[in-house]
């Protein structure tokens, strides 16, 4: 098939980690950096990305009914009339009803990617079968840490699960970093992470509360001013341009 674009799936062992965050995030800096990018919610049931993004009120069709042939993929993509490059697709409110397979996906992944250079997903947390309908059209999984053991072990537990499914190319992020709580040994240092997770790291981002704020507010944070944290999203952004 003549694809030209990437799907990139956002995914997690735990809830909470950040996944919607940065799917919002590296959706918006990958648009700053001139790639026509298309963030697919795929958390059916637990959707939060049309909020992240602040278009709640745009939502008319989303991913299942594309999916279930109630409408063309043109009807379910919102421009977001802020950020010119940048499109969006919200996932049901409610959960599947089992029809959809990971083939559905990779049908619609593979439709996406001849007109966006990059099809950014946001994976519901764990390992249930949404997480292997959402990995259809998978070429890279980006797996969202935080630094607490628990998230580490989940962590790993999925990728087994992903390598069964034939998926290797994974990579990670670590999120909600609070150096003052590593130094004094109260969250795991990166030392204490496994090889196969730190050898396989794309980027670090700290717990920032203008990112809890940009959430809220439906502003990625990238797209409010210029920071640190825009200038990280941006080195990681470059980094994905070369997995
Ligand atoms: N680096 C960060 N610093 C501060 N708050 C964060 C950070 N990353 C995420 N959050 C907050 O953590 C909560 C969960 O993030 P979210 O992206 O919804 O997680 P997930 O999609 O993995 O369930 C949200 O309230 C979000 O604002
Ligand atoms: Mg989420």
């Amino acid at each position: 098939m003549n694809t030209s674009g990437k799907t990139i799936i956002i995914a997690s062992g735990k809830g909470g980690t950040g996944k919607t965050m940065f799917a919002a995030n590296i959706g918006a800096a990958m648009v700053k950096r001139g790639h026509k990018t298309v963030l697919v919610d795929m958390d059916t049931g637990l959707r939060n990305l049309d909020l992240y993004l602040g278009l709640e009120n745009n939502v008319v069709y989303d991913v299942s009914d594309v999916l279930n042939g109630v409408c063309r993929i043109k009807q379910a993509l919102i421009k977001d009339k802020r950020f010119p490059g940048l499109f969006f697709m919200a996932a049901s409110p409610k959960p599947d009803d089992g029809e959809i397979t990971p083939l559905h996906v990779k049908v619609l992944c593979d439709k996406l990617k001849k007109v966006f250079e990059y099809v950014i997903i946001d994976a519901p947390a764990g390992l249930d079968d949404g997480l292997t309908i959402a990995m259809g059209g998978a070429d890279e999984v980006i797996m969202v840490i935080t630094p607490e053991y628990s998230s580490i072990r989940d962590c790993q537990t999925v990728t087994m699960t992903l390598k069964e499914l034939g998926i290797r190319n994974v990579y990670y992020i670590l999120n909600k970093i609070n150096t003052k709580l590593m130094k004094q040994g109260f969250a795991p240092s990166l030392k204490e992470f496994p090889k196969s997770i730190t050898e396989r790291m794309i980027g670090l981002v700290q717990r920032d509360e203008n990112i809890h704020i940009s959430t809220n507010m439906g502003v990625p944070i990238v797209f409010m001013k210029e920071s640190y944290i825009s200038r990280n999203f941006d080195n990681i952004a470059g980094r994905i341009e070369n997995l």
